[in-house]
């Protein structure tokens, strides 16, 4: 497979803004990059990867928009996870020795049964199925990925959420000795994610443990990831450790970063631009035209409900 370019499938314009803007964001973030953004390339062809398309489940499938499936090799090489660098091709080589076992999510807070979930116990309690969602980044691109997840809200029912509780904060794993981004200050770490929890209890929003029919690999945010397909794929936070049900909305890590440019809700919204590059279109990762981007990333069906009274624009 060609190796991707980040400005081929991005406007170059918004790669380089969003870069600049977060590269800007302290004096060290030039020791970020030195932590592993600026090193050898990634090679899409590494190994692991390979392997792991090799033995994917194949066949020709599509989405509910008859959309078909981003190609594998992508869809493990070309990631967001500033925890290990911000190259997005860089991910895969910087996580490949990343170790998710053991691992235990801590689910509490206003909850009647707080509970620590083993990672390997999840399969057995409740079973993954295939889902086969849009991903839409807010940067412009997107890719369509077979998840293997499961229901969050059957989760979130085990642990009897309180009727004092409104929220879930959501928060990825804190090591810097084996997450080298996490070694620099960019971000206050860790990274920390939120919905309301009507959004968390819908049926569309997983816990994924696997894409392509097999588990995922840590550039994909093994052991555990969120994916919730109608918003903006940094709400879909990598390797989860604790999940807490709240009374007040958490603050994430982007909104505690940039308040002015990533609100707590981050819903696909063509009509609202982000303030530094338009949101209206996007480029499907393997296609070369830009396609429009839909409301709810075109998962309107459900979703438009949960936001009826709502001035979007506002709560954006
Ligand atoms: N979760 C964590 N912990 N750290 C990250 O940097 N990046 C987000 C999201 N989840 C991110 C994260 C962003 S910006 C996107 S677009 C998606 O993960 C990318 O998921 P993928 O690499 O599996 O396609």
């Amino acid at each position: 497979m060609e190796k991707i370019r980040s400005s081929e499938i991005t406007p170059e314009h918004v790669y380089l803004s969003r870069r600049r803007f977060i590269t800007g964001l302290g004096a060290v973030a030039a020791s970020f990059m030195l932590l592993g953004g600026c090193g050898r390339r990634g090679t899409p062809s590494d190994e692991s990867i390979a392997a792991f398309c090799a033995s994917a489940r194949a066949g020709r499938r599509i989405d509910d928009l008859g959309d078909p499936l981003t190609d594998c090799q992508s869809v493990v090489s070309y990631n967001n996870f500033y925890e290990f660098t911000l190259e997005k091709e860089d991910v895969a080589r910087l996580s490949r020795d990343f170790r998710t076992s053991p691992w235990t999510v801590q689910v509490g807070g206003l909850v009647n049964r707080p509970q620590t979930f083993a990672i390997e116990d999840l399969p057995r309690r409740f079973p993954p199925e295939e889902r086969i969602y849009r991903l839409r980044c807010v940067e412009g691109w997107s890719m369509v990925i077979p998840w293997l997840g499961f229901p969050l809200n059957k989760l979130l029912k085990e642990v009897e959420p309180t009727s004092r509780a409104k929220y879930v904060r959501f928060e990825s794993l804190y090591d810097p000795e084996r997450m080298p981004g996490q070694r620099s200050r960019v971000f206050d770490w860790p990274y920390v994610e939120g919905l309301r929890l009507d959004e968390a209890m819908h049926d569309l929003t997983i816990l994924a443990s696997g894409l392509y029919g097999k588990l995922l690999l840590p550039q994909n945010g093994a052991p555990l990831r969120l994916v919730v397909p109608w918003k903006y794929g940094f709400k879909s936070i990598k390797s989860i450790v604790k999940i807490d049900l709240l009374e007040e909305e958490p603050v994430s890590l982007w909104m505690a970063t940039a308040p002015d440019e990533y609100g707590f809700y981050a819903n696909v919204n063509p009509t609202v631009p982000h303030p530094r590059w338009p949101q209206s279109s996007e480029r499907r990762i393997g296609e070369t035209s830009r396609r429009r981007t839909l409301l709810f990333n075109g998962y309107d069906d459900g979703i438009a409900s949960l936001y009826q009274d709502m001035d979007l624009r506002k709560s954006f």
